[in-house]
């Protein structure tokens, strides 16, 4: 009798689709990562998937308001697949639990910031069983990390986590309610995670953490951060080690001396102020003045004179004056960020502002909010003009998405540089003299 041979199980495939911070983007490859060892393989189009999940945002308003319309749409799908399992993680799934799967019947999996280690036996419960689930237990215990080491090979720069959660309540934030609190790797981890990425091919490691300055807090450990940045430095072929996001108020001086000592890592700080006003950053649970931040900006630039510093800024926070918007403006003028990142306030669930009163109309939160970009963009454009002449260092990250005749890359100090050359200069370090500056980006010549 002739043996029959064994049938090839047909894979599975899974669509991710990504909103919000660069924590989530990590958490994606991750749960990319759990789900190929249990079989699965990426779906290049949600049309194909067995499994589509949304890793979700809600900093704000305008990005959770996305997850409902996406999911909206999605029961078309769902309608025309029934064996299709829908599910939403991140932090919306985090904020409503239960609610999501109420307000959306075809829903079928929601699954909280703490449960990425249990995505695979959570869609199996649902395939198994014929059943929705939702968890989102948070024990502040888990570390998403423990046992797994993510691979990227495709990546030239890649993403590690190094601190999960905080402990800050600025008054305005949801994150410390869908992340909980603060949670660090062990230091030995992460050294394990960038040697391996290292040995593969990665040239820049961006460290994450909504407050990495914090890192080591929660363990009894102090100047956690500096020391993890020095152990980093040793890792052999990495070439780059950058960090998001620092809390101005922890930023120490130890740390500060990091961009003049370590040469891997790279002149650019990202130091979010969020207002110019004392009144407001008082209101905001900020824990530092307008004095302290412009001091500790003048420090980094003795220290460091090339440093980059970018910034985020919040306009129409509750109780907003035109005066406290103006300092936030004056703020602007004396520093001259890099870039800045700026957004209207909007209110989130739990928060303390949310009960503020004094609520800026959306109109006003509008207006402000143009014409503090439009002062951005020629702080940007003079900084980057700055540059045109000198020669920088620039890590090709791949062949421009609008010139196929280019590459990009970006300087040690974050700005973004095109100039000729092709795929075979990807992940090299590139001497470019600068010839030309807009306000996003530079443009150079191969010295
Ligand atoms: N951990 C970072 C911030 C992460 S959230 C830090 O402490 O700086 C990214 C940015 O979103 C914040 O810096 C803030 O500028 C903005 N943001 C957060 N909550 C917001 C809200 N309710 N309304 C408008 N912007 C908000
Ligand atoms: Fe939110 Fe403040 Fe924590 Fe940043 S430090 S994540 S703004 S609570
Ligand atoms: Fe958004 Fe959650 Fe990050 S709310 S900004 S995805 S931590």
């Amino acid at each position: 009798m002739p043996v029959q041979s064994s049938r090839i199980k047909p894979q599975k495939r899974v669509f991710i689709k990504t909103y919000g911070c660069q924590m989530n983007v990590y958490d994606s490859e991750k749960m990319i990562h759990l789900l190929e060892r249990d079989d699965y393989q990426i779906a290049s189009d949600m049309k194909e998937a067995d499994v589509i999940l949304l890793n979700t945002c809600s900093i704000r308003e305008k990005p959770e308001h996305k997850i409902y319309s996406i999911l909206g749409r999605l029961k078309a799908l769902k309608d025309k697949n029934p064996n299709l399992i829908l599910g939403v993680g991140g932090c919306v799934a985090q904020q409503e639990g239960e609610k999501l799967l109420e307000q959306s019947p075809h829903l079928d999996l929601v699954f909280g910031t703490q449960r990425i280690g249990e995505l695979p036996s959570l869609i199996k419960v649902v395939q198994e069983n014929r059943t929705r689930v939702c968890d989102v237990e948070m024990t502040d215990t888990a570390c998403a990390e423990a046992g797994v080491l993510p691979v990227h090979p495709q990546h030239i720069s890649s993403y590690v986590s190094i601190i999960r959660g905080c402990n800050n309540f600025c008054s305005f934030c949801v994150v410390p309610y869908v992340r909980g609190r603060e949670h660090s790797r062990p230091l030995n981890d992460i050294v394990a995670e960038v040697t391996h990425l290292a040995q593969r091919g990665v040239k820049e490691v961006v460290l994450l953490g909504q407050n990495v300055n914090s890192y080591g807090n929660d363990c009894g450990i102090t100047n956690g951060f500096p020391d993890l940045l020095v152990a980093l430095n040793h890792v052999s072929g990495l070439e780059r080690i950058r960090f998001i996001t620092s809390h101005p108020k922890d930023l120490s001086d130890e740390l500060i001396q990091c961009f003049s000592e370590l040469d891997k890592l790279c002149e650019h700080i990202h130091l979010p102020v969020q207002s110019g006003s004392n009144r407001i950053l008082k209101r905001m649970n900020r824990k530092y003045t307008r004095e302290d931040y412009l001091e500790k900006v003048n420090t980094l630039r003795t220290v460091c004179p090339q440093i980059g510093i970018t910034s985020d800024v919040i306009v129409g926070f509750p109780g907003e004056t035109s005066d406290d918007y103006e300092e936030t403006l004056s703020l602007m003028e004396e520093v001259r960020f890099d870039d800045l990142f700026s957004f209207q306030y909007s209110d989130r669930p739990n928060t303390a502002a949310n009960r503020f009163g004094h609520k800026v109309p959306p109109a006003i939160k509008g207006e402000r909010l143009i014409k503090l970009q439009a002062m951005q963009e020629e702080h940007s454009l003079e900084k980057n003009r700055a540059l045109v002449g000198s020669v920088e260092e620039i890590l090709v990250e791949g062949v421009s998405k609008k010139d196929s005749q280019r590459v990009t890359g970006k300087t040690r100090s974050h700005k973004t540089v095109n100039f000729r050359g092709g795929e075979e200069m990807r992940g090299q370090l590139v001497s470019v003299r600068i010839k030309n500056a807009n306000v996003h980006a530079l443009y150079g010549e191969r010295e």
